[in-house]
């Protein structure tokens, strides 16, 4: 099998509870950081890895996320009409004409691994990228996805990416133990979900880009409820492995948690930072405010 992937998930139907009262009316995936929606750039992302189609997991509520890749009619005769060809081509380039966006519904939130289940009959049975955008991974070379992607291909197998964390933060993760690691990756020889620290097998922690063969569907599809009651991807992976092999990948790059506020506002700081037009207003402002 050729582990080439073409087709990446967005699971975006989560609850995003965490920024209430914002995600009351506006998607987590929606938040923007400086000027792009959190979702855009794990699409540009996919996108550079040589994803050609997007399917997004969604629910009744995301709306704008659907509207946000759809073509804004008036917005852009406006902008014509006003010789605004910077912004025209910043609101069009969304999408590259080659990409195309599918939407699935999730109808109720029953967990990750059920959102990705949902994706199955876009996907088919071949291999395909997972990418949660909350964790926004910032990188000045290939982004994640394009490494893991030519680490599939060159091993054919299943990748994972993972990240050291602090012990004491293993129950809020899922955390695997590795057979040998060689330079930044090894085999997985343990997955679980959100272990306590006593428990944990490693303080190695899965983050959220995945570069999944198509057997993890059949996989979910047994999948029972796990930790939290929800069925979780990392069941199905660990069901997986029983067949096949999946490697942990320590990806080049910082990762953002942006499922959580201060997440976000760290991503915020170090995106204006690396901006042409706002890094040296930041700083200026930073040690401004530091210095009060
Ligand atoms: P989270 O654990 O961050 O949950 O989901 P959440 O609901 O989005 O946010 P909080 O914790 O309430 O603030 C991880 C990813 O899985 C997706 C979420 O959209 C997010 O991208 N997800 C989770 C689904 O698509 N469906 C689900 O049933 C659960």
């Amino acid at each position: 099998m050729t582990f080439r992937i073409r087709k990446a998930v967005f699971p975006v139907a989560g609850l995003g509870t965490r920024f209430l009262p914002a995600t009351k009316t506006v998607p987590k995936e929606m938040l923007p950081v400086v000027d792009k929606p959190l979702i855009q750039y794990a699409v540009d992302e996919a996108i550079e890895a040589g994803c050609d189609t997007l399917v997004f997991v969604t629910n009744r509520y995301k709306h704008s996320v659907a509207d946000y890749f759809d073509k804004a009619y008036e917005l852009e005769q406006k902008l014509e009409k006003s010789g605004k060809s910077e912004l025209l081509s910043l609101i069009r380039d969304v999408l590259p004409r080659h990409v195309r966006a599918v939407f699935v519904t999730q109808a109720e939130a029953l967990g990750l691994g059920h959102a990705v289940l949902c994706a199955r009959p876009v996907v088919g049975d071949e291999p395909f990228a997972v990418l949660l955008p909350d964790d926004l991974i910032w990188n000045t070379g290939h982004g994640a996805l394009r490494q893991m992607a030519e680490l599939a291909e060159r091993e054919s197998a299943s990748v994972i990416a993972v990240q050291d964390v602090p012990r004491e933060q293993t129950g809020s993760y899922g955390i695997v133990a590795t057979r040998d690691f060689s330079g930044r990756h090894g085999e997985i020889s343990a997955i679980v979900e959100k272990p306590k620290p006593e428990v944990a097998p490693s303080n190695l922690a899965v983050v959220g880009r995945y570069v999944l063969s198509g057997g993890i569907f059949d996989r979910l599809a047994k999948t029972r409820p796990g930790a939290g009651g929800e069925i979780q991807l990392t069941d199905g992976i660990a069901a997986l492995m029983e067949k096949e092999r999946v490697l942990a990948y320590r990806f080049e790059g910082r990762r953002f948690d942006c499922g959580s506020r201060i997440g976000l506002v760290e991503a915020t700081m170090q995106f204006a930072l690396d901006h042409e037009d706002l890094a040296e207003p930041t700083r200026e402002f930073m040690r401004a405010a530091l210095a009060r």
